[in-house]
C-alpha cells in the first residue's frame, strides 16, 4: 500500500527500527500511521505490525524515535519514544490553521507495542500552517533533549528535560532565503571533518515543492550549534539533486556516533501516480554520512551503508575499456561501478530495452544531466518527464561512478558520493542493455557489474 517518509530511525539492541509513514487502506496517501520494519543489518528489512494508529488528536505525521537511556519521561529505563506530529484534518476541514502539534507515546518492547501519553499533545499549536516533523536527539551541550521543528518557512528549535515540557529556545531561516516551499523532516547532526579535528553541525532540511529539478527535494546547511541556537557558515547545497530522494533524516543512538539516513524515493509532484498498484513507493538504501572540506566549502558525502557489499556477486567485470562500450545484462537489479583513467566529464550512461525504452544520463562539461523521456511509463503526470534534470558538478571531474539500479529506480553516486543523484523509472520491460558512451577518448579502470539480489553470505 502507500508509503511516504521515514520516520523514528533508531537503533536499539543490535536492530535498526524503521517507521515510516503508511497508509494501510490505499495506494494513495489518506490517514496517516507508522508503519514498521527492523533490519540488523540496514540491508534486510522484516515488516512488522503498524505502531502507530491515528486516533481523536489526528492523524500521525512524520518525526523521530529516541531511547531514553536515564528514563527522563518516567516511562521506564531505555524506553522507545516516539515524538511525532497529530494532524487533525477536522481542523483542517473546518478552515482554521492549527491544524498541527506534537504528541509522544512510548514502547517497552523495541517497537513492538505503543502506548501515547496520556497528556498529548505535548507541543501544541500558536496558529501556524505547517508546524511538523520533530526530530529529537540527546544535546550533551544542555543536557537536556533537542527538538528541531519545520514550521512553514523556516526551523524552531526546543529543548526539553523530559520530552513532555519544550521551551522554544530559537528559530532559523537563512538571510535572502530563496523561496523553496514548505519547510518539513528536518534533521540536525553533528559530523567531523574528514582528516582533521573539527567538527561541524549539518542542519539537513527538506522542502516540499521548489527544489531545483521540481517538487521535492533535500538541502543541507553546514555551521555551528551552540547547543540552543544554529549558526550558518555557507549557503545551502542541495544533497541529491534528482527528483525522487526526499524526507531523508538520520537514525539516532547508532552505536560510535555514525550518521546513517535513509530517503523516500519519490516526488509530491507524482508520488501518487507512479504506475505500481500492490505498493507505492520505496526507500533509498541507508547511506552513511560524512563531511569533507573542500576549498572553503563543507561538502556532505553520502556511501552506501557499508554491508551493501556482502550482498554482491560478480556478473561482468573489466579492466581496461575504451568507450564505446556495451554489454547485454538483465540490469533489474545491479550494481555497477567505475574509475574514469583520464576524467575530462565526457560521457554518456544508458540503460535500455529491447523496446527502444532508454534511461540516459550524461556528463558533459559541469554538468550531469538525465533524461526520462523515453524511460517507459511517464504519462501518469507531465511533471515526470517533461524536463531533463541536471547537476552543477561544482567544477569537478567525475573520476568515479557508482549506479545502483533496482527494476524502477537508480541511486547515482559520484566521486565517491560527493554527488548524489537518485531517480525513478518505469519501463514495460527491463533494462537489458548497458552502454557508455563519449566523443572523447575516455579509458574506464576497473569496470564492475554485480547483482545485487544475491544470498546474504554471512548467515
Ligand atoms: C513530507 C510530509 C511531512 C508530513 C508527512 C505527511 O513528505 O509532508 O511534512 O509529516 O509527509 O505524510
Amino acid at each position: 500500500m502507500w508509503m511516504n517518509d521515514p520516520n523514528g530511525l533508531v537503533f536499539l539492541n543490535g536492530k535498526y527500527h524503521l517507521f515510516y509513514q503508511y497508509f494501510p487502506d490505499a495506494n494513495i496517501w489518506g490517514p496517516m500511521h507508522w508503519g514498521h520494519a527492523e533490519s540488523t543489518d540496514l540491508i534486510h528489512w522484516k515488516h512488522l505490525p503498524i505502531a502507530l494508529y491515528p486516533d481523536k488528536l489526528g492523524w500521525i505525521f512524520s518525526g523521530s524515535a529516541v531511547i531514553d537511556k536515564e528514563n527522563t519521561a518516567g516511562f521506564g529505563k531505555n524506553a522507545m519514544v516516539a515524538i511525532f506530529t497529530y494532524h487533525n484534518d477536522e481542523i483542517w476541514k473546518a478552515g482554521n490553521k492549527n491544524t498541527e502539534s506534537q504528541g509522544i507515546a512510548y514502547s517497552l518492547d523495541e517497537g513492538k507495542t505503543w502506548t501515547k501519553f496520556e497528556g498529548n499533545p505535548v507541543l501544541n499549536n500558536s496558529g501556524e500552517q505547517d508546524f511538523r516533523d520533530p526530530k529529537v536527539f540527546w544535546n550533551d551541550l544542555i543536557h537536556e533533549w533537542t527538538m528541531v521543528l519545520a514550521v512553514h518557512d523556516h526551523l524552531q528549535i526546543y529543548s526539553s528535560p523530559n520530552l513532555k515540557n519544550w521551551k522554544l529556545e530559537s528559530s532559523f531561516k537563512p538571510e535572502n532565503d530563496i523561496d523553496v516551499g514548505t519547510w518539513e523532516c528536518p534533521d540536525l547532526i553533528k559530523l567531523k571533518v574528514e582528516n582533521s579535528k573539527e567538527e561541524k553541525w549539518v542542519l539537513i532540511q527538506n522542502h516540499d515543492r521548489k527544489a531545483p529539478n521540481g517538487g521535492s527535494g533535500t538541502r543541507y546547511f553546514v555551521g555551528d550549534f551552540d547547543g540552543k541556537v544554529f549558526k550558518n557558515s555557507q549557503p545551502s547545497i542541495w544533497m541529491d539533486s534528482g527528483m525522487d530522494f526526499y524526507a531523508g533524516v538520520t537514525f539516532g543512538n547508532v552505536p560510535n556516533e555514525k550518521k546513517l539516513m535513509i530517503s523516500w524515493m519519490s516526488n509530491w509532484f507524482y508520488a501518487q501516480k507512479v504506475p505500481t498498484e500492490v505498493w507505492r513507493s520505496a526507500m533509498t538504501l541507508p547511506r552513511e554520512l560524512s563531511l569533507k572540506k573542500v576549498g572553503n566549502q563543507y561538502i556532505l558525502k553520502q556511501k552506501i551503508a557499508e554491508n551493501f557489499n556482502k550482498i554482491l556477486t560478480p556478473l561482468f567485470s573489466a579492466k581496461n575499456v575504451n568507450l564505446p562500450f556495451e554489454k547485454k545484462v538483465d540490469l533489474s537489479q545491479v550494481e555497477i561501478r567505475f574509475d574514469v583513467k583520464n576524467p575530462q566529464n565526457n560521457f554518456k550512461i544508458e540503460f535500455s530495452n529491447a523496446k527502444n525504452e532508454v534511461f540516459e544520463i550524461e556528463i558533459k562539461g559541469n554538468q550531469l544531466t538525465t533524461n526520462r523521456s523515453k524511460s517507459g511509463l511517464i504519462d501518469f503526470d507531465k511533471t515526470f518527464a517533461e524536463k531533463p534534470q541536471t547537476l552543477d558538478l561544482r567544477n569537478q571531474k567525475i573520476i568515479n561512478v557508482q549506479l545502483i539500479l533496482d527494476q524502477s529506480s537508480v541511486e547515482i553516486l559520484l566521486n565517491n558520493g560527493e554527488f548524489s543523484f537518485t531517480n525513478l523509472y518505469f519501463p514495460t520491460e527491463n533494462y537489458s542493455i548497458f552502454k557508455l558512451n563519449s566523443n572523447q577518448k575516455i579509458n574506464i579502470k576497473n569496470l564492475k557489474i554485480n547483482k545485487t539480489n544475491s544470498i546474504w553470505k554471512n548467515k
